[in-house]
């Protein structure tokens, strides 16, 4: 009997019949309030009706997707509508499908525009699955063991992350910096490196924000010796941490940017942004593919723009996050497990850590167990799994909120206990 590859992990093993809002409906009846979102992905809610409009109207229309044959309007529109979010500068978009998709064009046309080999990563980041994506990513070793040769050119440097830098002395800003310099000056000196591809918060290396300082010093340095800063905003990015792109926390100033994820509610749609002087740098016919540009994912983004605005979503990502945040503390303040609950908007993390101070990758595996047996849906993420991944819909209320912290306090609670 055919069925899906095992090794395709899945949380419910329960069979998902439909959504609505931040409610999730199994097939046996069980519903859960969805505080994972497909993994960040379902930004307006499940099914919100405007996009599935959207959707519908355009799939009646046409559905192909030929990019190279011609332009489509929904594509269009969208450029039209989507400009002003874009930082300044930044006036030229390349769309694709999925994540990893996006990275390798980011890389390939870094490798074009500076005719360097090298990319240098940070330690814990994530960008994707095929085999140029895992090459940069260092999140786990899952991705990127056992597939080797991966992609050369790629150099990996610390991000400031205190707990995982625990046994440095002093700042993780400055031991950072420190040794991106001197990698810069013994294994991928300037005139080798086409690129830093950093994430503004970093997702599944256990929802860690970096620092202004960093992002400054990364800037300082590509503007020094002629390297290209890339922002990987697929997780934090279209409003997730209560700020339109994550990295706008820092003041940081991107030369490109990718993103995916939460684009289209949904659908499948990833994108690079660069200036047209970059973007013009690279060769003829480099980019493109055959969903390139997709009518209907292009409709459904341009809808899942709309609802960002009617119901101003980034804000209410912000106040969302902050209450979440706020009773995240308040139900874990006495529990000792507790190393620390972080995060920007609606992207919460609380790193947990064993009784013996040991990383608490089991501790977490339980909470996450005892939450879905109440009724809520969440992830982890973390080098070592040890992080709560809490990413609700934008659309989430007050309400669902407070009643989602409710059930994390109690599943923490027996999950300690147990
Ligand atoms: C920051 C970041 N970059 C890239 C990716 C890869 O995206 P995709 O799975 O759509 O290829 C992800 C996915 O989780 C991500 O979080």
């Amino acid at each position: 009997m055919l069925r899906l590859a095992e090794n395709l992990a899945q949380f419910t093993g329960g069979v998902i019949d439909r959504g609505s809002g931040v409610r999730l409906h199994l097939e046996d009846g069980t519903e859960l309030l969805d505080f994972a979102a497909g993994i960040a992905v379902t930004s307006t809610g499940h099914s919100h009706p405007h996009v599935v409009q959207a959707i519908q109207d355009q799939v009646a229309k046409i559905l192909l997707p030929a990019s190279s044959l011609g332009l489509n309007r929904p594509t269009l529109d969208f450029l039209e509508r989507f400009g002003p979010y874009l930082p300044e500068g930044i006036d030229r978009m390349w769309f694709g499908n999925i994540g990893a998709e996006a990275v390798e064009t980011a890389v390939r046309l870094a490798r074009h525009a500076t005719g360097r080999p090298n990319i240098i990563a940070f330690e814990g980041g994530f960008h994707g699955r095929t085999m140029g994506a895992a090459s940069l990513t260092s999140s786990t070793a899952k991705v990127r063991a056992g597939i080797s040769p991966l992609m050369a050119g790629v150099v990996f440097a610390p991000y400031p992350a205190p707990a995982r830098l625990r046994s440095v002395q002093g700042d993780a800003t400055d031991h950072a910096l420190e040794q991106l310099d001197r990698i810069l000056a013994t294994i991928s000196i300037p005139q080798d490196t086409a690129a830093f591809l950093v994430e503004a918060v970093q997702g599944e290396g256990g929802y860690v924000p970096g620092t202004k300082r960093f992002f400054d010093g990364l800037r300082e340095r590509a503007d020094a010796h002629g390297i290209l800063l890339i922002f990987d905003e697929i997780q934090a990015g279209w409003g997730r941490t209560g700020r339109f792109w994550a990295f706008e926390h820092f003041d940081a100033r991107p030369d490109m940017i990718v993103m995916g994820k939460g684009m289209a509610s949904g659908l499948p749609i990833s994108a690079l942004a660069a200036s047209k002087e970059l973007m013009d740098k690279a060769w003829a016919g480099s980019m493109g593919g055959t969903f390139s540009g997709h009518v209907v994912t292009a409709a459904a983004a341009l809808a899942t723009l709309d609802v960002y605005e009617q119901e101003e979503l980034v804000d209410n990502a912000a106040v969302q996050g902050q209450r979440l945040i706020d009773g995240l503390r308040a139900v874990s303040e006495s529990v000792a497990e507790v190393h620390e609950v972080r995060g920007l908007g609606l992207m919460v993390g609380v790193e947990l850590r064993h009784a013996d101070g040991s990383v608490g990758t089991a501790l977490a595996a339980r909470v996450q167990k005892e939450a879905y047996a109440r009724g809520l849906l969440i992830l982890t993420c973390g080098i070592d799994r040890d992080t709560m991944r809490i990413v609700p819909p934008l659309v989430v209320e007050a309400e669902d909120v407070d009643r989602a912290v409710q059930i994390f306090g109690e599943a923490l609670h027996a999950a300690v206990a147990g």
